[in-house]
């Protein structure tokens, strides 16, 4: 099997470990049959399986509308559209996420406004109390774990999009004014291509992000066939995650769905050369903060999120990894770092 490691597509020989795998949560089969469902139809997009798969994710979600989008990234700035954004508008987020997060907001005309993380990784209470104050707030639920929105709601009144990229299962009631996801492939919740999607109990959202909205009919059929089988592939990330801790492989993720296990390590470059070396693919997942990839004019520092950034790697999690798995990847781990 190869991958596309950095510029290149690299083989890697029998029985390496990779970072995701992307079957779980739905069989092969079943995939296969949504696609040829699609291809029978002859129906390509904005149809039965887009309509189908936006009410049970809405339902799903616990939201009354859910709009069908062409990735996370169109799903945000679609978000940030429909609650009326104007030009320079200040949008609220933290210095760590997927460089997405940061270009939603510019692409929709909005200025970032940077705030730091906590040991987590998620945006810090303290630091956004202190933040100036903002027409937008963009918390993001980062590795899957819930941003509690009740006490930033309460302080600061502003207009609240979560963005759930890396949450599915987690976002239960959408709280805020809309909550957007990505289905990359690797995503928990993964389509075979692009595709994300819009939750709101906001009618006037929901119309506006509709009027420009187009999802993919494979996407969404594929969709609604890994639907069902979320939750269980969700429980076995956290039995992964049980035994990294059993085998001594502590993450600062402590809940939350495990899109991704992070864990502190001195020299992430290094570790991720002699982890491969040992046929174990490692990540680093995000080596950078967003201030230094989508600079927002304000010069601040990030200490937590710089620290979190510059010194972690990502270990392999999906589902499907056994016991005996992990245990092998916990011992080359710690073979790597007493180096
Ligand atoms: C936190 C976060 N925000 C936004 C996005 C953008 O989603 P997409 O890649 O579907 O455009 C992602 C996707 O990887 C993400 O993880």
């Amino acid at each position: 099997m190869g991958s596309f490691h950095g510029f290149g597509w690299i083989e890697r020989g029998e029985g390496f470990i990779v970072i995701r795998r992307v079957v779980l949560p739905a069989p092969g089969e079943e995939v296969k049959r949504a696609v040829n469902r699609v291809l029978d139809s002859g129906r390509y997009v904005n149809g039965p399986e887009t309509i189908a798969f936006e009410e049970a994710w809405a339902d799903y979600c616990g939201a009354k509308y859910c709009v069908g989008m062409g990735s996370g990234t169109q799903a945000l700035v679609t978000a940030f559209r429909a609650l009326g954004i104007e030009r320079g508008d200040s949008v609220l987020c933290p210095a760590l996420s997927f460089v997405a997060t940061a270009e939603a907001i510019v692409t929709a005309g909005g200025t970032p406004v940077y705030c730091d993380v906590d040991s987590r990784g998620l945006m810090d209470p303290d630091c956004a109390i202190r933040a100036p104050i903002c027409k937008f707030v963009l918390p993001v639920h980062l590795y899957g774990q819930l941003v509690d929105l009740k006490w930033m709601r309460g302080l600061m009144g502003a207009i609240f999009i979560e963005d759930a990229c890396q949450a599915h299962g987690q976002v239960r009631t959408v709280k805020s004014d809309a909550a957007c996801f990505s289905f990359y492939p690797t995503k928990n919740l993964g389509a075979l291509g692009m595709a994300g999607a819009i939750v709101t109990n906001d009618e006037d959202v929901y119309e506006k992000a509709k009027e420009n909205a187009i999802m993919d009919e494979i996407q969404a059929a594929v969709l609604l066939a890994k639907l069902p089988g979320l939750d269980e592939a969700n429980e076995m990330r956290k039995e992964v995650a049980q035994w990294y801790r059993e085998f001594g492989v502590e993450s600062f993720v402590e809940e939350g769905n495990y899109y991704l296990y992070p864990v502190l390590a001195d020299d992430p470059e290094r570790v991720k050369q002699v982890m491969w070396d040992a046929g174990v693919e490692v990540g680093i997942h995000y080596p950078y903060i967003l201030p230094d990839r989508v600079p927002s004019g304000m010069i601040k520092l990030y200490t937590q999120a710089l620290t979190l950034a510059f010194w972690h790697v990502t270990l392999p999690m999906y589902p499907e990894l056994d016991r005996a798995t992990v245990k092998h990847i916990s011992e080359e781990f710690h073979r790597c770092v007493a180096l």
